[in-house]
């Protein structure tokens, strides 16, 4: 191996960084970090797992989002092998890391493939818990004005069984996203940790939905 995990660590957060840098607000380097920093937390309380795995998986999971290309999901697991090519990582550790990033992806609930392992139940919890809370809220925010969606339609009601296809296309109202996806979460986690963090994140977005429906009727 050329370099050591730690360097290892830093030259993949300034590559992902510079990648990133004109990145939509949801998915941006910010979003790694926070990403990076709950899955650090989760794996604390876990045992088993190969830490260099959690830490490439975290911060190249988005490199090239198939949502910002066309719906290409080839692109960001091609380019996280090159890179992790570049610098030398083992070819098991770098094999490891793109199946996670092939399988993290929620997509309708359509996104759990065949593969699993503790490493990628770490990292899939971490970008979950950013998709929930104030942050998510946030951040699904600025999507839908990015795709130029409307804020709510009560004409339009939420579809939460959709297909993997008709998820990937949906240009529904943003409030819709929560119960299609965001306020499915909570009972998707996989580690203790996780689970735990996302009940609080979770009881958050349904006392924000009661309160953004009171000022919709006027009511408060
Ligand atoms: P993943 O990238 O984990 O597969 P998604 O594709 O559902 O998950 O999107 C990640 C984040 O992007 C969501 O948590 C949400 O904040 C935002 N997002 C995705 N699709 C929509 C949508 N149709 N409306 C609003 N926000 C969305
Ligand atoms: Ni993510």
């Amino acid at each position: 191996m050329k370099y050591s995990p730690s360097q290892l660590v830093e030259k993949t957060k300034a590559f992902v960084q510079d990648r990133l840098k004109n990145a939509e607000g949801g998915h941006d380097w910010f979003h790694i970090q926070r990403v990076y920093n709950n899955a650090m937390q989760i794996a604390s309380q876990e045992n088993g797992h190969d830490v260099l795995v959690v830490q490439m998986a975290a911060l190249l999971h988005d490199i090239a989002d198939s949502k910002f290309h066309d719906g290409n999901e080839e692109i960001g697991p091609r380019i996280a092998l090159e890179f992790m090519a570049s610098v030398g990582l083992a070819q098991a550790t770098s094999q490891h890391v793109v199946k996670i990033i092939e399988n993290i992806s929620f997509k309708g609930g359509h996104g759990e493939g065949t593969f699993d392992s503790l490493e990628l139940q770490i990292v899939r919890d971490a970008d979950r818990l950013d998709a929930m809370g104030a942050i998510g809220i946030a951040r699904t925010f600025n999507f839908g004005g990015f795709k130029n969606n409307a804020i709510y339609d009560p004409a339009i009601p939420p579809n939460p069984g959709m297909d993997k296809e008709t998820y990937k296309k949906a240009n529904q109202p943003t409030l819709n996203h929560f119960h299609e996806k965001l306020l499915l979460l909570k009972d998707l986690m996989h580690t203790t940790t996780g689970r735990q963090l996302a009940e609080a994140r979770h009881e958050f977005m349904v006392q924000y939905l009661a309160q953004f429906h009171a000022e919709w009727n006027g009511k408060r």
